[in-house]
């Protein structure tokens, strides 16, 4: 392990002052190639208008694009941490107000959620 490289790349990355992370899964089992990739590109621009993507903000955000999240329907399944908020059919359309509530002003919507589970310490 080239831990120094590795270091490196993380501080790139702001991966130790991300506040959540976000993962969006774009599978084509919970929807369309087009429908995820189409949220993936809407949560990336998103992010980064705002300055909340590679950033040291008070709402700094990093983001995964990821192949399943087991739940495959209804997608594309959006999970947030470190609430563990999980959102069902986060299109496009329902990115920028996703960031704006759930990023932003750290406000869970719980019309859109079906799922929770903050991840605490077993400890
Ligand atoms: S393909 Fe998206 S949860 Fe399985």
């Amino acid at each position: 392990m080239d831990k120094a490289k590795l270091q490196s790349t993380a501080k790139k990355l702001f991966i130790e002052q991300s506040k959540r992370h976000v993962f969006l899964c774009i599978g084509e089992s919970c929807c369309s190639r087009d429908v995820g990739e189409v949220a993936w590109e809407a949560l990336k621009k998103e992010l980064k208008d705002r300055n909340l993507s590679l950033s040291d903000s008070d709402a700094s955000c990093y983001r995964t694009k990821v192949g399943c999240l087991r739940v495959c329907s209804d997608g594309p399944i959006l999970v947030v941490y470190p609430e563990g908020h999980w959102y069902a059919e986060m299109t496009a359309e329902k990115i920028p107000e996703f960031v704006e509530r759930q990023i932003v002003k750290g406000e869970a919507i719980p019309e859109w959620i079906f799922a929770s589970n903050s991840l605490t310490s077993p400890t």
